[in-house]
This record gives C-alpha cells, structure tokens and sequence, in this order.
C-alpha cells in the first residue's frame, strides 16, 4: 500500500488516532493537512485551524485547503461528557458539511469517516437515522434534531450511529455520482486522551464488564493503517462500508 502523491486532509489531526494516521500517512508518502481546533504536536505538511461545531469555520477552513484532494480523514470527535448539542455538531453536522464542501475537490477520492463500536446498534433506529440524513444542510439538521431530541445519556452513540447511516447512505451516491468512496471504521476502545472520558461515559459496571470480553484497548498505531487501506487504491473497489477495528468485539455482539 502506498500513498505516494496523494493529498490527504484529515480532521483531529491534533491528537490520538487523527495524529497517529497523519503521522503514517506521511509515511506512506502523502501531504497531509491536518486540521483541528488545537495545535498539532507532529510535522505536517499544512495546519489549518477550525472549530467543526461552527460551519461558518469550516467554510472559512475550506477555503484554505487545495482544489484537488485524494482523501478525507474526519477523526475529529467529542465524547457524550460533552453537551450533546456539541455532539451533534462535532461528531456528525460539522463532519457532514466540512464532507459535502469537499466533494468537488474529491472526485476520484476517498472519505474514511471514524465512527466507533458504541455505533453498533444502527439498524434499531435505521428510520430516525435515515431521515436525519436526508436533512440537507447543517441547520436542517439542527431543526430536525430539535424536533426530534436525542437523550444526552446515550448521544454519543446515537451520531456514530447516524454517522454509520450517513456513510451508507451518502456513500452510495458519492460513489455513483462522484467516483467518491466513503467508507467508516469503528473502532472498540483505543488508548488515547479521550478514553478516559469513555469510561466515566459508560460508567464503571459496564466498562469492567467489556474489560471482561477483550484483550485489550487499540493502540492508536493499529487504527491508523485500516484508515489508510480504505483511502488508498488498493481499496478501490470498497465502498459504503463500516468496517470493525475493534480486536474482535462486533463478532462477539453477534
Ligand atoms: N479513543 C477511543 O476509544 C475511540 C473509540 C472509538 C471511536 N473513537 C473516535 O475516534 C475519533 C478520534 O478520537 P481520539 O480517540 O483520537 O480522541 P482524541 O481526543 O485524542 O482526538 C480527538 C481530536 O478531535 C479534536 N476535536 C474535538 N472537537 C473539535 C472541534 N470542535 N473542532 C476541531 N477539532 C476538534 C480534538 O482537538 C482532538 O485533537 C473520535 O471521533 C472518537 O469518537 C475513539
């Protein structure tokens, strides 16, 4: 696998498993502009700033990336500690608008969308999903999700849900109209700064109950190469899929 002359934007880019797959991307051989709301602590081949709750920023943001990308990294996330106004924003409107301000930058191209294990139970809300992204826009988004309120306790994983939805979905078109593959990896839990927020999201009873069912939580570095798999050629022919980097937990859910 190589990525050798391929221009690669990719979001959370500041820390864990952003910062891990723009670290290999370069790697393998591709400029990578990251993008984050905090300063990254690795060598980059651009830096952009921008907040991807505010579309406003992300339009400013997209105005200062190329005419023409090969790949799209969307790992900037919160956890459910945060509001889940903030959620919704993050974890799926802002990734949504920063995508669709991109697809004519990305014909031929690759979208890898980091969605998470907690996303797992998508098909029990597959109409609520589905009409969510059918919304067209940031702010048809937000009135539909002020319509139809989403509980803070369980926010998180209802965008990684949508978020799987939205890359079938969306996934398919992009790829029959724009020659754009969208793909999503969900990971199990990873060793990063947020992971802690995970397990006070959880709560202890349920985390220790996970603890019982895998080896261990990711190293960031075992995430980073399936990202860069699915936005390489030699992923070509996948399209619209969530695929499980979890150390085997979606085949015990099953
Ligand atoms: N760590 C895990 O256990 C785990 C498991 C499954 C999925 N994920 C998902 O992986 C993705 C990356 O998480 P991570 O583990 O690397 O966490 P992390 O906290 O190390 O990195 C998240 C990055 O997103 C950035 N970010 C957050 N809000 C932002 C905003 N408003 N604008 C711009 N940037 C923003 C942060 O600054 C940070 O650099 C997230 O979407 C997360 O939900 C993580």
């Amino acid at each position: 696998m190589t990525l050798n002359g391929k221009t690669l934007v990719i979001t959370g880019a500041a820390s864990g498993i952003g910062a891990e797959t723009a670290r290999l991307a370069r790697f393998q051989g591709a400029t990578v502009i990251g993008m984050d709301r905090n300063d990254p602590m690795i060598t980059l081949d651009e830096f952009v700033n921008v907040d991807m709750a505010v579309p406003d920023a992300i339009d400013t943001a997209v105005a200062a990336l190329p005419d023409r990308i090969d790949g799209l990294v969307n790992a900037a996330g919160v956890s459910g500690l945060a509001d889940c106004d903030l959620v919704a924003r993050v974890n799926y409107l802002g990734l949504r608008h920063l995508t669709e301000a991109l697809v004519p930058r990305l014909k031929g191209g690759a979208v890898v969308n980091v969605a998470s294990i907690l996303g797992v139970d998508w098909p029990a809300r597959l109409g609520a999903h589905r009409a969510l992204s059918e919304t067209q826009d940031f702010a048809s988004g937000l009135g539909w999700l002020a319509a139809n309120p989403v509980p803070q306790e369980t926010c998180y994983q209802y965008f990684k849900e949508a978020l799987i939805v939205w890359t079938k979905k969306r996934g398919y078109r992009l790829f029959m109209d724009h020659d754009i593959r969208m793909n999503a990896v969900a990971p199990g839990p990873v060793m990063t700064p947020i992971l802690g927020e995970f397990v006070q999201m959880l709560g202890e009873e349920r985390v220790a109950a996970d603890a019982e069912n895998i080896k261990r939580p990711a190293i960031a570095d075992e995430v980073a190469p399936p990202i860069l798999f699915l936005c390489s050629d030699a992923a070509r022919w996948v399209t619209g899929i969530s695929l499980p980097v979890d150390g085997g937990i979606d085949a015990l859910y099953t």
